[in-house]
């Protein structure tokens, strides 16, 4: 059976990559109707990138599930380094990409194409992060780690959650439906 650690981390990674695509489409769509995005919209998608995966997913991964599989599994080291910089690397660039939007927003559409090429970058970058996560990593990782690692895992990650701000998971579950329902054809 699947450990629930590895479950929820999968789960996360489907909620991001859902959002990822959901910016992409509202970019595309402005640059086809040459109509102005909503940028209300697309700054809480970046929002939503930014705290869900940076608070909650990556703090999972970089705290608890990481440095197990660095002990029971020395060869997956580099791989994981690789990972841990681009933890740090993703949150700057949710920052520029911020900053391209609001450039997009008050100098007007001579700086969309700054920022289209900014977000392709990093969706495509953090699509990527997320296929070397569930290829290659947590297969190994479910090779190497024991049973007990698995449930002492669970139990870290359920006491990482609770330890966050009361309404920050369920905050960010209301964001995402919000910006998921936004996304629905009319
Ligand atoms: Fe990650
Ligand atoms: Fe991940």
């Amino acid at each position: 059976m699947q450990p629930q650690a590895v479950t929820l981390i999968i789960e996360e990674h489907r909620a991001l990559a859902t959002v990822l695509r959901a910016l992409r489409r509202s970019v595309d769509k402005a640059r086809k109707s040459g109509e102005p995005p909503d940028f209300d919209e697309l700054r809480a998608m970046l929002f939503y990138m930014d705290e869900m995966a940076a608070r909650v997913h990556h703090a999972n991964e970089s705290e608890l599930l990481f440095p197990l599989i660095r002990e029971r599994c020395p060869a997956l080291w580099p791989v994981l380094d690789r990972l841990l910089a681009e933890h740090g690397r993703g949150e700057s660039a949710v920052r520029d990409l911020e900053h391209s939007l609001m450039a997009w927003q008050v100098m007007g559409d001579e700086r969309r194409e700054a920022f289209e090429l900014m977000l392709g970058a990093y969706i495509e970058g953090y699509l990527g992060h997320m296929e070397v996560e569930e290829s290659y990593v947590l297969p190994v990782a479910m090779d190497y780690l024991s049973a007990e690692d698995w449930s002492e895992l669970d139990a870290a990650f359920t006491r990482q959650r609770g330890a966050l701000e009361g309404s920050m998971t369920r905050g960010h579950r209301e964001l995402f439906d919000r910006i998921v329902s936004n996304q629905l054809p009319t």
